[in-house]
């Protein structure tokens, strides 16, 4: 069996580096025809251990995260399409794997430390922030997932679901879960998006996003003002690539690589001006964006029939869980009941 389970929080929009960095990869794993089962989890309660005060941006953020998988091309025939906190088997699994992990290897996982960092968190982690990777391996393993398709930053939460693995079946029997394997996107460029600022990532915090809803007058508005080569002054000046997001979001979007390459060859050389680069990379983001656009027309009015799909789509998920559940409690032969 290959069974992918990959999923996002939804606190937000997503933009152009999810759809690089792992929308795009899901849709083509999705029409490959090589997976028996594809779960897809909108991680609202993962969401919920770093805004327990706000929690309407998350439950706001359900519909909007739903619509832009829909729009991208993420068909609930072929994909199961769910809602984490609804799936409570998610969380009696993590219970279980709390006591096998550890707080110091918890305190060690390089993604969750730059987040205690970035949240100003140091002093006072949330409990639940800190064992958010349990909880991801409860994820992982509920599904018999043994494909992850996920951006670079999550490697530690694989490597953490794992060591879980290894461990669960060492105490309570061989084969009991499944040991997942991570998947990256193709290109580094792809696992890591600037933002049109040209800063390191784009962050709905940075405000430097272009999002798979944006229009195409605000698509042209950001591309405009996107940061280049701040010393490509003059056309016949020669330009430089490097750090230069136009180039940037060329070389993981447009799939004209001959055309491409000529035109870093000129840049570089002098005599090919931003704007035009710029024009050219309208054009090819309009291509991506115009058939996620039209396939959104279609959902954006009909919110009950996108929440019928999240609904159909937790109860086969739950169902899935229910069972591995069952499984895992059999062989700690805590089953009393029968
Ligand atoms: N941590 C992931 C993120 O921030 C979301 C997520 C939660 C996830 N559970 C998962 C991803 C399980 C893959 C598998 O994007």
């Amino acid at each position: 069996m290959k069974i992918i389970l990959t999923g996002d929080r939804p606190t937000g929009k997503l933009h152009l580096g999810h759809y690089v960095g792992s929308l795009r990869e899901r849709v083509k794993l999705q029409d490959s025809g090589n997976f028996d089962e594809i779960f897809i989890m909108i991680a609202d309660a993962q969401a919920l251990t770093d805004h327990a005060g706000t929690p309407a941006k998350v439950r706001e953020n359900i519909l909007n995260v739903a619509l832009d998988y829909l729009s991208v091309g993420l068909d609930p025939k072929k994909a199961t399409i769910f809602i984490q906190s609804q799936i409570p088997e998610l969380f009696e699994l993590t219970a279980y794997y709390m006591n096998i992990v550890t707080v110091s290897r918890l305190e060690r996982n390089p993604t969750v430390k730059n987040e205690i960092a970035q949240k100003g968190f140091e002093t006072s982690i949330p409990a639940g922030f800190l064992c958010y990777p349990v909880s991801q391996a409860a994820d992982i393993t509920a599904f018999d997932a043994n494909v992850v398709p996920v951006g670079e930053d999550q490697a530690p939460m694989l490597e953490q679901t794992r060591e879980i693995v290894r461990k669960m079946n060492d105490l309570y029997g061989e084969n009991l879960l499944v040991e997942p394997e991570i998947y990256l996107p193709g290109s580094k460029v792809c696992g890591r998006l600037p933002g049109i600022d040209g800063k390191a990532k784009m962050s709905k915090t940075l405000g430097n996003c272009i999002y798979l809803s944006d229009d195409t007058a605000t698509v042209a508005a950001k591309v405009k003002e996107m940061y280049t080569d701040p010393q490509h002054l003059k056309v016949s000046d020669p330009g430089h690539l490097e750090g230069n997001a136009v180039f940037t979001y060329l070389d993981a979007f447009c799939e004209d690589t001959a055309t491409l390459d000529e035109m870093k060859e000129h840049y570089q050389r002098g005599g090919l001006g931003d704007v035009k680069v710029k024009n050219y990379l309208k054009e090819i983001l309009e291509n991506t964006l115009t058939p996620i656009r039209s396939r959104r027309a279609e959902y954006e009015n009909r919110p009950e029939d996108v929440m019928k799909i999240l609904k159909d789509g937790t109860d086969k998920a739950r169902a899935k869980a229910a069972e591995v559940l069952s499984r895992v409690k059999h062989a700690m032969k805590i089953n009393y009941f029968g």
